[in-house]
């Protein structure tokens, strides 16, 4: 299957009849949108003389398909378009937005995933309707043309075609026989309307339209707009009747701040952005997590190799396959894996990659080194086609979207989301769990995504308060014990690159060989002290602390009063996520502690001194 769950969207309705142009503007607003996604590009527009549609879409960057198929020439004052960052299969036209109907007079463009998508699709086929592409989308304007067979109205047909869909959507409809309409909908994915003086806009995002007009109107989720000349009438998805009374906001956005979705710097959007980028790595296809840990299942030895970050996240990974399907793996830093495993690897070793670019030196020369010996390689990745994907036998793309803060946040949680969607799967093949069990932890699962959007919301400003208060100081240790030393370690990282505070992560339980030496009055020690079974151990190592008058900065849950009664700083964690997937909700207070601290002496987080979003040097 094709998806689109990270694309742009832009539809425009402009009132302007003479000499107008509507696909210039488009193609202006797609590049406003590039940076949600370069893959594949297309517009449509509605040719009113001629009653049909002029499309022309093709694979590739903007300008590379202007250059091509020049864009511009597309006739008409009402149209849509699409920009595409592919996450499954290869970008190509016949896959490019936007997909039609069978019958050339719907047109839609989709940003967002149909997971119902081939149950839906057989449907339409046994009542005849063909289907030029495999992607998801194309579904949509075939169920509309089936609800218009019902004899309803045009409104109540788009309408009857959403409420099918299962998954997330942003979506532009053109309808030929209505061409001074467009109706857009949106579950999950965003979508803005803009009121300009002589057009409508609808589009994924704010920059899009920025420059013609900065009255917008927010869609909400589960909810669908009919734009026309004069009106812009919302209704809810759920119940059709009812009609929405949205008030007009005036943004006060430069282009370059609407980018980062109004915040100061993309490091901050992206956190922002988890719990939406973890729901859609969690809807992966499970058919593909099974062909991954089929790999798994017997193999004698398996490796992980990352570098930075998501070496972080295999230090999870190993605790997550060591707990969930009782199975042994190897986390090796890349730059040290091949000094370090020499000639021991061989055929039969798998070696998981993990690099959210895939185009890490180190990653991809420890790949070399383990192919060459005959291993097998897998990889974990967020950027389709990268060159890891060109290594491996089977790849798992994690869904964060385009990550341009070179601190790695969202990625790092999409990769442990992604490693614990293929322990549990990996758990089922190797029954080492009960059925039920695994059920269970699913459910947990699924339950991270809206931990992580409670985190942000209630203990932002806390944070916030606490960077500006302990921002000066010059070391800091980190300290967790099991799974959640990989959580300590992350946000150790992230302090150093982005702030330059000195920030070392150890093993709770190592602390007292060595480190311990170092504290006096007032060092910062940032506990990651989750109710697992660690527990109690943390709060020996808190009380060893406190007894050398540290200062304790503990990351625990909102109840768990008796760390609370130790701590100087506490940065709740609502009760009641599973402590398994712990690393993807405890770090991100972390990021957040970095992000202001950063902020707060000054430093622009977004471009760290000495580091590069991609390191492509051994
Ligand atoms: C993380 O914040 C850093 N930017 C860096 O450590 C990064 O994780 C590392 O370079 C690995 O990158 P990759 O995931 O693209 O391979």
């Amino acid at each position: 299957m094709e998806s689109c769950n990270l694309c742009g969207i832009i539809a425009i309705l402009s009132k302007v009849q003479e000499g107008f142009q509507v696909s210039v503007q488009i193609r202006e607003a797609l590049k406003r949108l590039e940076y949600r996604g370069y893959d594949s590009v297309g517009i449509a527009t509605i040719d009113s003389e001629n009653k049909r549609f002029q499309i022309k879409k093709d694979k590739g960057k903007i300008d590379e398909v202007h250059a091509r198929l020049n864009l511009d020439t597309l006739p008409g004052r009402v149209g849509i378009g699409h920009t595409r960052w592919a996450t499954h299969g290869k970008p190509s036209k016949v896959n490019s937005h936007p997909h039609l109907d069978g019958s050339g007079k719907i047109s839609v463009i989709h940003n967002g995933i149909i997971e119902n998508f081939i149950s839906l699709r057989n449907q339409l086929i046994e009542l005849g309707h063909e289907f030029k592409s495999e992607c998801d989308t194309e579904i949509i304007p075939h169920l509309i043309e089936e609800e218009l067979k019902k004899g309803i109205n045009y409104e109540e047909a788009v309408h009857g075609a959403l409420t099918q869909l299962q998954g997330s959507y942003a979506i532009a409809v053109l309808n030929i026989d209505e061409p001074e309409k467009i109706i857009v909908a949106r579950k999950e994915s965003p979508l803005i309307i803009g009121l300009g003086e002589n057009a409508l806009y609808a589009a994924s995002d704010i920059p899009a339209f920025l420059p013609m007009t900065n009255k917008v109107k927010f869609l909400l989720d589960e909810e669908m707009a009919i734009l026309t000349l004069n009106s812009v009438q919302i209704r809810s998805i759920r119940d059709f009747n009812t009609i929405i009374e949205r008030e007009t906001t005036e943004i006060q956005w430069t282009t370059e701040m609407a980018k980062k979705g109004g915040m100061s710097h993309f490091m901050l959007k992206e956190i922002h952005e988890q719990p939406n980028a973890l729901r859609n790595t969690l809807r992966m296809d499970p058919v593909i997590v099974e062909k991954f840990a089929k790999y798994l299942k017997d193999a004698p030895t398996i490796y992980f190799t990352a570098a930075g970050t998501s070496f972080h996240a295999t230090m999870a990974g190993q605790f997550l396959l060591a707990r969930i399907a009782k199975t042994i793996s190897f986390p090796f830093i890349s730059s040290e894996f091949k000094d370090r495993i020499g000639e021991t690897i061989g055929p039969g070793s798998v070696v998981i990659a993990i690099t959210q670019s895939g185009e890490t030196a180190d990653t991809l020369n420890a790949v070399v080194h383990a192919k060459s010996q005959g291993a097998k390689i897998l990889a974990i990745t967020n950027v389709l086609g990268s060159s890891i994907t060109r290594h491996a036998e089977a790849v798992l793309y994690t869904q964060a979207g385009p990550e341009i803060g070179v601190a790695a946040t969202k990625t790092f949680i999409v990769q442990i989301a992604t490693l614990s969607m293929l322990a549990l799967t990996l758990a089922e093949m190797k029954n080492s769990l009960p059925p039920a069990k695994i059920k269970e932890l699913r459910s947990n699962l699924d339950l991270v995504p809206d931990f992580v959007e409670k985190i942000i919301k209630l203990e932002e400003d806390n944070i916030k308060i606490a960077a500006d208060q302990y921002a000066q100081k010059e070391d800091f240790f980190y300290l967790g014990r099991g799974l959640n030393f990989a959580t300590a370690a992350e946000g150790a990282l992230k302090l150093k690159e982005i702030s330059y505070n000195h920030a070392e992560a150890y093993p709770a339980g190592e602390s007292k060989h060595g480190p311990i030496a170092l504290i006096e009055s007032g060092f910062p020690v940032v506990f990651v002290a989750p109710p697992d079974e660690t527990q109690d151990r943390i709060i020996s190592n808190v009380m060893e602390m406190k007894a050398r008058e540290a200062l304790i900065l503990a990351v625990c849950e909102e109840n768990d009063h008796e760390i609370i009664k130790l701590s100087d700083v506490v940065f709740r964690i609502p009760s009641g996520c599973n402590s398994l997937f712990s690393p993807m909700t405890y770090v991100v207070p972390l990021q957040l502690f970095s992000y202001y601290s950063a902020i707060r002496r000054g430093y622009n987080p977004d471009q760290p001194r000495n580091l590069a979003k991609v390191v492509t040097v051994l």
